[in-house]
């Protein structure tokens, strides 16, 4: 599976020319992809990168991967990042590592965004892997009940967990905030179901990436395949 893994991050990295700004990833597939990149900054490809968690901004430090931030560039030309599902609309479900907020935030703001993944992120329809909801720790009790009202409308139900790290304590995300996991099965209307919990006010953001994808990079056994949004 890691093979996989990097083969799909090297195939985005050839889409990666000198003098870009890139946001860089989250999780074990954008690793792959962050440790080429810096193999290529060692060699002289000059790029500059906006991290989307601070695991991220320590392995692109490590790599000797220059780095800026959101406030000193307009827009940024490409991100490259994981995904947890991929459907055949390129829309997304994020944040199995926790990193959802910034990842958006950083996709929002790039000009393209490639998504690196194997094969078995392909979905039919979104939901089979629980959906992470960023939320406010303050008033948990009438979120949850807001997020259940919200997927009643959407017509989709389930269990919701509070995340906990591996020491068994709440996992805190970079921005200070919590995850509910939401075990939903599929998800007929994403696009509905991602604007009804934006409404939430004790909803940072959800894991539903609607419209942010442009070109997805699937790496299987029978080689890779690059899918590009229409
Ligand atoms: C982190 C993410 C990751 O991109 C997603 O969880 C995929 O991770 P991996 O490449 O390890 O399967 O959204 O918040």
């Amino acid at each position: 599976m890691e093979a996989l893994k990097r083969q799909a991050a090297a195939c985005a990295l050839e889409r990666v020319a000198g003098g870009m700004t890139l946001g860089l990833g989250t999780g074990s597939t954008a690793r792959h992809f962050v440790d080429l990149l810096g193999e290529k900054v060692r060699a002289g490809l000059k790029v500059v990168g906006v991290p989307t968690s601070e695991a991220t901004r320590a392995q692109a430090e490590q790599c000797g991967i220059r780095l800026t931030t959101l406030d000193e560039v307009d827009r940024l030309d490409l991100t490259v990042d994981g995904a947890d599902e991929v459907d055949p609309a390129l829309d997304l479900i994020k944040g199995g590592g926790g990193a959802l907020l910034r990842e958006k935030i950083v996709a929002a703001a790039s000009d393209r965004m490639i998504v690196i993944a194997d094969e078995t992120k392909w979905v039919d329809a979104l939901g089979r892997f629980p959906l992470p909801v960023e939320v406010i720790p303050f008033g948990l009790g009438a979120t949850r009940r807001a997020l259940e009202k919200a997927f009643a409308v959407a017509g989709v139900s389930g269990q919701m967990a509070l995340r906990k790290g591996k020491d068994g304590h709440v996992f805190v995300t970079d921005g200070g905030h919590w995850i509910v996991d939401c075990h939903l099965g599929r998800i007929a209307d994403a696009p509905r179901l991602a604007g009804l919990l934006n409404a939430i006010p004790g909803v940072v953001e959800s894991g539903l990436f609607i419209g942010l994808a442009s070109t997805v990079v699937l790496a299987g056994a029978s080689g890779i395949r690059i899918v590009e949004r229409r």
